[in-house]
């Protein structure tokens, strides 16, 4: 395994999932650390085929890997499309990592995500909790999937010595977000209800579940720059938690998007829709004992979030 800090410059890098809200952050962030970038398309590899994933590694023999790509949703798209959140998880995972061992790259970073904790862990959720209890069964197989990826590099740093590492990502928004009506995480459905509501004059917007769980968000530049830091800083078998280390509950939430966006109407609550885990807030203990801390506030990114949304959607 290489020695730290883990040096990037010069080194071809790849950020598999670039088109990505994480991906497209990395290629953002990366940008200030003088790599040459490689990224590919899905017609350039399809990432669940994985002749096409040992061609393209073969051909372009990346030296460090961000594995970003996955099939990504909120509880409606995790929920409905099981079979594709396990299958696509699974094939990603398995292809991405293993090429990059048999093509000697020298460090990955997988990300997983913070379903991957049992549904009733104790709050906030440690890195050793994975696989302690029953996972949230609506994302249960996108979870299933990201374990399998996570026991990947603990498997290729023990038999093969890799270099490859695990990060959990809490709750993300920012630029690059998903805004589908029906497959979007909360933090974009929201931006987009209120700001329909606003545009049309809407006198109520009505959020999903009861508005009680408690959930963390991070901008997801703040991510990039944590996924950097610890490309260079970490190397070990554990998974290191990104988070804010905050939490807060969905309507107090929605009234900083709300307020944000600028919409004056209502807010009610549909407590016929599900509300998932009561409560996800990741314990950042470790991320910070490894010198990083999330830097920009809720209000600060949900203005940001907010600004993107008005650009990517016009
Ligand atoms: N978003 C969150 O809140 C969150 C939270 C925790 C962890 N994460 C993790 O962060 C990573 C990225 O998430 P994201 O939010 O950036 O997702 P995203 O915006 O949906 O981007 C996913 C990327 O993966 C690519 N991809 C998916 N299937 C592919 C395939 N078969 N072949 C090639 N490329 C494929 C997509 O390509 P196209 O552009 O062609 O669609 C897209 O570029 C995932 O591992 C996710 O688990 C995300």
């Amino acid at each position: 395994m290489a020695s730290l800090p883990f040096e990037l410059k010069g080194k071809t890098v790849y950020v598999a999932g670039h088109r990505g809200m994480v991906g497209s952050a990395l290629v953002r962030r990366l940008a200030g650390e003088n790599v040459k970038l490689l990224t590919a398309t899905r017609d350039d590899a399809d990432l669940r085929d994985q002749a096409a994933v040992n061609r393209w590694f073969a051909a372009k023999r990346p030296q460090v890997v961000f594995l970003a790509a996955a099939k990504v949703g909120g509880i409606v798209a995790n929920n409905t499309l099981r079979a594709e959140f396990l299958y696509d998880n699974l094939a990603i995972a398995t292809n991405v990592i293993h090429a990059a061992h048999v093509h000697g790259a020298e460090k990955l970073m997988f990300l997983g995500s913070s379903c991957i904790y049992p549904k009733l862990a104790p709050q906030p959720l440690r890195e050793d909790s994975m696989l302690t209890g029953p996972l949230e069964p609506t994302n249960e197989p996108y979870a299933i999937a990201k374990i399998a990826g996570i026991k990947m590099v603990e498997a290729y740093r023990s038999q093969y010595g890799a270099d490859f590492i695990n990060v959990m990502p809490t709750n993300l928004y920012g630029r690059g977000d998903n805004y589908h009506p029906e497959y979007s995480h909360v933090v974009a459905a929201l931006i987009r209800r209120f700001h329909e509501a606003k545009m049309s004059g809407a006198s109520e917007v009505v959020v999903w579940g009861t508005g009680t769980p408690r959930r963390e968000f991070l901008y997801v530049d703040d991510l990039a720059d944590a996924c950097i830091h610890l490309m260079k800083t970490y190397s070990g078998d554990g998974l290191v938690n990104i988070g804010t280390g905050e939490d807060i509950t969905i309507a107090e939430f929605a009234r900083v998007v709300a307020a944000t966006v600028g919409y004056t109407g209502e807010i009610g609550f549909d407590t016929s829709r599900p509300d998932g885990t009561p409560r996800k807030l990741l314990d950042v203990s470790r991320l910070a004992k490894l010198g990083w801390r999330a830097s920009t506030s809720l209000e600060e990114g949900i203005g940001l979030a907010y600004q993107a949304f008005l650009s990517e959607t016009k």
